[in-house]
């Protein structure tokens, strides 16, 4: 079989669908094209009813920008993924094949037979003179990844691999990263839903979490404070920005600007909570006796373009933050896309990237 020359990377998420496509072309990648969908789908509408749309507003996409390419790589996050790191006993591969689901049962919180079951062995070492081994054990729940299919079919592609969002993240970090990276970096893509957290160590995924405080966490809060509904809530939340410096906060007052300042507090409320369990998920790293601490925190998703988020994380961590720009890897910078659809294409190109990747190994 011939590696396909195009994939298409398809971040479908509950705010917008992402599209990423690179060619590459004596080693040098270019992007192909890219995407970028607002999902606008009524609260009650069916499960099938919204792949279907879903299906349906990609299918249309492609067409209008005459996108070739058929094979999709698309990824699940959230609830539908448990990512686990776990020794277990030395074993080959092939006896590891054998034994994976049994292996891997005590660490997996759902039914084994309702999950598809990936790993990977990281590195050998030793413990009490018994050779062991290092593994990552990813278990996707089949319906998840069944969800993502039929979209992706019913979109008239061919699903080539569903990935998680972290490990998509690290793929582009690998692309991102200055080469021989010796440091830890924390990766927070912060969409609708979900907020992946990831580190990154020398260059290796070393903890993996999901968490539910996301955009619609803030639309809530916001909608509260300013006592609106959330879509007038999305609304304040990108025409505010967070007040960080006193300098910031003596204006405002100044000026009246009382939403400004309530959309302020009320954003603020929620990435303290964020910050508490992104904090949680470093105690966590750094309770493995690793050497190296977090030296920079990167934020992706559509989350990255709330006004100062940097600046407020950069206070809280006392690390430097920045913003991805997913194509900052490509020696040619396309012009084209808007600035705040930059960061919420990360998940989308990481997904396009490992298709590359994996034509090189
Ligand atoms: N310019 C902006 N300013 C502020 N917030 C923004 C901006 N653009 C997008 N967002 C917010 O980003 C969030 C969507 O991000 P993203 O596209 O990464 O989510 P998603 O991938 O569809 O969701 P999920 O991963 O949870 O399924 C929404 O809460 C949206 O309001
Ligand atoms: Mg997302």
């Amino acid at each position: 079989m011939f590696p396909p020359k195009e994939v298409i990377g398809l971040d479908i998420g509950n705010y917008a669908v992402k599209i990423v496509c690179f060619s590459e072309d004596k080693k040098t990648v270019k992007l192909r094209d890219w995407g970028y969908i607002p999902l606008d789908i009524k609260a009650d509408a069916l499960p099938d009813e919204k792949k279907a749309i879903i299906s349906k507003e990609i299918k249309t996409y492609l067409k209008k920008k005459s996108i070739q390419a058929r094979y999709t790589a698309a990824a699940v996050s959230g609830n539908a993924v448990i990512v686990r790191y776990v020794k277990l006993p030395k074993l080959s591969r092939k006896e590891l094949a054998q034994t994976i689901n049994v292996e891997a049962e005590p660490f997996i919180p759902f039914d084994i037979k309702d999950v598809n079951l990936t790993y990977s062995i990281l590195n050998d070492f030793s413990e009490d003179g018994e050779p062991k081994m290092n593994t990552v054990l990813v278990a996707a729940k089949r319906e998840a990844v069944q969800d993502k299919i039929d979209i992706i079919e019913g979109a008239g592609l061919d699903p080539l691999i569903i990935d998680v969002d972290s490990f998509a993240l690290e793929t582009l970090y690998s692309r991102l990263a200055p080469k021989g990276e010796s440091n830890s970096v924390l990766m927070l893509n912060i969409g609708q839903k979900v907020t992946n957290i990831s580190i990154i160590a020398q260059g290796v995924t070393r903890v993996v979490r999901d968490i539910f405080v996301a955009g619609a966490t803030f639309d809530k809060a916001i909608a509260k404070a300013l006592k609106s509904d959330t879509a007038a809530a999305d609304a304040a939340k990108r025409a505010h920005p967070l007040l960080v410096s006193e300098e910031d906060k003596a204006a405002a007052i100044e000026n009246f600007d009382r939403e400004g300042i309530a959309v302020s507090k009320a954003a603020a409320g929620v990435l303290r909570d964020l910050y508490t369990e992104v904090s949680r998920s470093i105690d966590f790293y750094l309770s493995q006796g690793v050497d190296h601490s977090i030296s920079k925190i990167f934020v992706s998703g559509g989350m990255a373009n709330l006004g100062n988020i940097t600046k407020f994380l950069s206070a809280e961590f006392k690390v430097p933050v920045e913003v991805v720009n997913p194509m900052a890897f490509l020696s040619e910078q396309p012009k084209n896309i808007p600035r705040d659809v930059l960061p919420a294409l990360a998940v989308a190109a990481g997904l396009a990237l490992r298709r590359l990747k994996d034509w090189e190994e």
